[in-house]
């Protein structure tokens, strides 16, 4: 059976993309943010995942407002980023797995989680700048993905309680995969963050701290929060974080922490990284 490494959650900043391609990671600026990464680079050096399982939100790439799944799983051959008008350069491809996403397809409805399921699907920012950021290699050494897409953009969203049921699900099916392949899941966005209206630029250190520390010991803790709740304590982008908590709840009861960042701000984001193992 397949076997779950752990999983890693991390911001999604288009801006982080511009830096990537400019090699700004020693600049001022980038560099408490890009200083938080050779520790997870050495943790799956030694974990050598070959399928990263991607937890994250579109934003008007492949969905947009008048289509919105609540959950929407990629069943492709190979996932191709597309110009979003943030002015950064698209990446290459990204290979998909679809033994697993199939597996992951019919293990999630049966476990009566009504799934969209994506044959071609286009992914943006919050897919492709975590993993060119955990894989910097992955054009000379591949890793097989599967794209699970959240809405975390227009209301009415999963709540927090429904995310981490939904990542257990994930795990549990994951964990019966007939396969040899480690997985490593990712969840991306948060932490707060608002990016339009009157608290333009919000960010809740506090919550996001607390926030971090919980998702590791206690992720139900997150559930005693109800999205307005969520909202108004990270902001209205700051909400991508129902996205690491299915990435938490793919990873079982206990779990231990490998490494963690946290830096104010990168653009408008309080930019987190959190990596835990499985044990
Ligand atoms: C920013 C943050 C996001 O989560 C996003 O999707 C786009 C932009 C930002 O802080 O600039
Ligand atoms: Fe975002």
């Amino acid at each position: 059976m397949a076997h779950i490494v752990g999983g890693i959650n991390v911001t999604h900043v288009p801006y982080i993309g511009r830096a990537l391609a400019n090699n700004l990671q020693q600049d001022a600026y980038w560099k408490p943010f890009f200083d938080g990464f050779p520790p997870v680079h050495d943790w799956l050096a030694e974990v050598k995942p070959d399928v990263a399982v991607v937890v994250y939100n579109d934003h008007g790439l492949n969905f947009f407002l008048d289509k919105m799944p609540t959950f929407a799983v990629g069943a492709a051959p190979e996932y191709v980023n597309a110009d979003e008008g943030w002015g950064i350069p698209t990446v290459q491809p990204f290979g998909g797995d679809l033994d697993l996403s199939w597996h992951l397809i019919d293990s999630l409805i049966e476990a009566e989680f009504d799934l969209t399921t994506c044959q071609e699907m286009l992914v943006d920012h919050a897919f492709t700048l975590p993993l060119e950021l955990m894989f910097p290699d992955r054009l000379e050494k591949p890793i097989r993905t599967v794209p699970i897409c959240q809405n975390t953009v227009q209301f009415p969203l999963p709540s927090a309680k429904r995310c981490l049921a939904f990542g257990r699900a994930i795990g549990r099916a994951i964990e019966n995969w007939d396969s040899d392949a480690r997985v490593v899941v990712l969840g991306t966005g948060g932490l707060s963050h608002q990016l339009e209206g009157t608290r333009a630029g919000f960010i809740n250190k506090a919550f996001d701290l607390e926030f971090l520390e919980k998702l590791v010991s206690d992720p139900d803790w997150v559930t005693r929060f109800n999205n307005d709740e969520l909202v108004e304590k990270t902001g209205t982008q700051g909400i991508e974080l129902l996205n690491w908590l299915t990435c938490r709840g793919a990873l079982g009861a206990t779990v231990r922490q490998v490494h963690c960042n946290y830096h104010i701000p990168i653009s408008n984001t309080a930019a987190g990284l959190l990596a835990m193992a499985c044990e």
